[in-house]
């Protein structure tokens, strides 16, 4: 990890490379985002900062920003709806990190660890409503509706989740689908925002929100595969969520489609078991049928489609940032 030299920023290095062309605006975007963590109340002002310390990955803003600068100029919007929609990712992580009963996050306790979930869920809420004020102090209405339409694609996601909890038929299908709302819809609007406050043309805009999407996927799908089998010290976050609130993500979805007919029923009791070892039991099955490949395989295609939708766009070091955080998000470790 590498720190900007703003304190709270900390990205991995070769993430920060593909941030340079936005690096100026990435910092006001760390100021701001400070003046927006903070509160007169003490408490809600320590939970604010809690996390903030160590930082995310901030991929959402380098969104906005680079796909302001891939498709015209960056102002003082762009950095208030990055702002805006890393607050409202931090909300979704606060809650995620009660359904998913997580105890890390960014390398530090989650809320709900430290302190409870009644306070996760009215942190989260406060962001969430930190957002939209934010949001709603641009003169124009497009941002407030394409954020808010994000949040509630975003909701749809995770609550399909949790209905599909234990529902091993999941399909490929269904899955993408989830994984569109729950991560795709806000990076899709992050490009989208960004084109549209650029002045890009409605088309230019719908092409930015499209390679926002197929990046989102590729994204989740390569977090599922994180999460069974990257190393905690290096994602700052719990990992083994998914097996433990039996999600059907795309490499278990894979195995249990390939595996022999003879060894599905240990399978199934393999993952039906919940002692804390269903982690590193499921390992060899997932070698064996080679299903964290295919997972990977899949997010590459993804990342693919992300990277033809910018063809049309003039060269750029934006545009080459675009590219490279497509190759970043299949081969990321953190
Ligand atoms: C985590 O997102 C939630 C998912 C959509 C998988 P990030 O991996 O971007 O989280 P931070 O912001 O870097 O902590
Ligand atoms: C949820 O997915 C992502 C959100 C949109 C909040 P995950 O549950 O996989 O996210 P992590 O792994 O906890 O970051
Ligand atoms: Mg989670
Ligand atoms: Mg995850």
């Amino acid at each position: 990890m590498a720190s900007t030299g703003n304190a709270g920023l900390a990205v991995p290095q070769n993430l920060l490379a593909l941030y340079a062309p936005v690096a100026a605006e990435l910092d006001d975007v760390e100021s701001l985002l400070q003046k927006e963590l903070s509160s007169d109340n003490p408490f809600v002002d320590q939970l604010a900062q809690h996390g903030f310390r160590l930082g995310g990955k901030r991929i959402r803003p380098a969104l906005v920003l680079l796909a302001g600068q891939a498709t015209g100029c960056t102002s003082a919007d762009h950095v208030t709806l990055a702002v805006a929609t890393e607050l409202i990712h931090t909300a979704s992580l606060v809650h995620d990190d009660v359904l998913d009963e997580a105890t890390i996050r960014r390398h530090l306790d989650t809320i709900n660890a430290r302190w409870d979930n009644e306070t996760s869920v009215l942190l989260g809420d406060y962001l969430f409503a930190r957002a939209m004020c934010l949001t709603s102090s641009l003169e124009e209405s497009f941002a407030c509706r394409v954020i808010s339409q994000s949040a509630r694609d975003m909701c749809e996601g995770e609550l399909t989740q949790v209905h599909s909890r234990g529902n091993y038929d999941l399909t490929e299908a269904e899955y993408e689908q989830i994984v569109a709302g729950k991560t795709a819809a806000l990076m899709a609007s992050c490009c989208r925002l960004g084109a549209h406050y650029a002045g890009a043309s409605e088309a230019t805009c719908e092409m930015l929100a499209q390679y926002g999407h197929d990046l989102g996927v590729a994204f989740q799908i390569a977090d599922d595969v994180l999460d069974l089998v990257g190393e905690e010290s290096a994602v700052g976050k719990s990992l083994g969520t998914d097996l433990s609130k039996e999600k059907a993500t795309l490499p278990l979805i894979r195995l249990l489609a390939t595996v022999k007919a003879a060894e599905k029923g240990e399978l199934e009791s393999l993952l039906a078991n919940s002692d804390n070892h269903r982690r590193e039991a499921l390992r060899p099955w997932l070698a064996r049928y080679d299903a964290i490949g295919y997972a990977r395989s899949q997010a590459r295609l993804f990342t693919q489609r992300a990277s033809s939708r910018l063809a049309s766009l003039p060269h750029s070091p934006a545009v080459e940032s675009l590219l490279g955080l497509a190759d970043f998000v299949v081969e990321r470790r953190h």
